[in-house]
């Protein structure tokens, strides 16, 4: 049996769903791989880095969440005052970075994830701030260390979007992608074609947990830009910024719109696109409301499901579906990058 042992920045939804998932799972997880992973160390904004080798006790920290008391209630455990102290002092195999995205510099996910990256551990991240801003620099520095970095939950979730394409499609030609990369707004839009009012639905997805901290950067489409910009590094090599970007939210649409748009047959979605200029390096970006047709296969991408379409020299269009946003979704996302890292 390996033992792999975990540490976790980021104790708010996706972290605590992580950790759910990791005590539902473990027992599956030691029969199906023979893996036995162990949260050892678990940090947040407010409590700072717990630490204990012999692994946390998962139900009692969410236990804890739940109260709204201090991680530091955990007995036996080392206490260090920050996430980045407390990663330099401790080791573990395994960082996954959970904390809030921020994407004007990436911190202080970026930090996590240098100092992991040089402590040769592997990295696993839901954050989008680092993969849409650096994405080249932390990919060289995983190389240079020998160990992997995986974000297969920035993008869609647990629905294997980065994964599919990076690995189930090598050496095929991407020219182009279009997708809805955002659960939030979909959801949003998808609520006002049955009538419901716009901050009422918003409310409701913040309630949920799928809008971000701040959900400007949903309903403006900073988030789905972070996304495409994560495709652009990973999918295209071709890492873009912000300003390459176009970008348009949702605020100004009305539900008269959304209703003009379903008299004539069609649907309002939040389209982010990608497209390789033919017989160049340039790649044009976009994030922005678009009308489509119900025979388009996106228009009917309904809630917080999210979809991509990707078009390819040898398989012309591949269509992929899946929730892009929750709790459990996000968590998959991380354990398959965990699973991956160690195979
Ligand atoms: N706020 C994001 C969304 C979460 O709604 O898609 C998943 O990245």
């Amino acid at each position: 049996m390996q033992h792999i042992r975990l540490t976790l920045i980021g104790f708010g939804v996706v972290g605590q769903g992580f950790v759910e998932l990791l005590a539902n799972k473990q027992q599956y997880l030691q029969q199906r791989y023979d893996t036995r992973l162990t949260l050892v160390g678990l940090a947040n904004a407010h409590h700072g880095f717990i630490y204990r080798a012999d692994g946390l006790d998962i139900s009692l920290l969410l236990q804890l969440a739940k109260d709204g008391r201090s991680l530091i209630e955990h007995p036996e455990a080392v206490h260090g005052k920050t996430a980045l102290e407390g990663l330099q002092a401790t080791d573990a195999d395994i960082l996954i970075e959970a904390s809030p995205t921020n994407l004007r510099d990436a911190q202080p996910a970026l930090s996590h994830i240098h100092i992991a990256l040089s402590k040769n551990m592997h990295v696993v991240t839901a954050n989008k701030g680092p993969g849409a801003l650096a994405a080249n620099q932390l990919f060289e520095l995983a190389r240079q260390h020998g160990v992997q970095l995986r974000m297969e939950s920035s993008v869609m979730a647990g629905t294997p979007v980065i994964s599919t394409i990076r690995e189930g499609m090598m050496g095929a030609n991407i020219t182009s992608i279009r997708g809805i990369l955002n659960g939030t707004t979909n959801y949003i839009l998808s609520a006002m074609v049955s009538g419901r009012d716009y901050e009422e639905v918003l409310a409701d997805a913040q309630a949920q947990g799928y809008a971000e901290t701040d959900p400007t950067a949903d309903v403006e489409g900073y988030d789905a830009v972070a996304k495409t910009m994560i495709l652009a590094a990973l999918v295209f090599n071709h890492p873009l910024r912000v300003e390459q970007v176009e970008r348009q939210g949702i605020t100004a649409i009305t539900r008269e719109q959304v209703q003009a748009a379903i008299d004539a047959g069609n649907r309002i979605k939040l389209i982010a696109s990608l497209r390789q200029v033919p017989g160049s390096d340039e790649l044009i970006a976009s994030v922005k409301p678009l009308i489509l047709p119900l025979s388009d296969p996106l228009a009917r991408v309904d809630g917080t499901l999210n979809a991509i379409s990707i078009q390819s020299d040898t398989l012309s269009e591949v269509t992929i579906i899946g929730p892009g946003a929750g709790r459990i979704e996000t968590a998959q996302g991380l354990l398959a990058d965990v699973l991956a890292c160690i195979r």
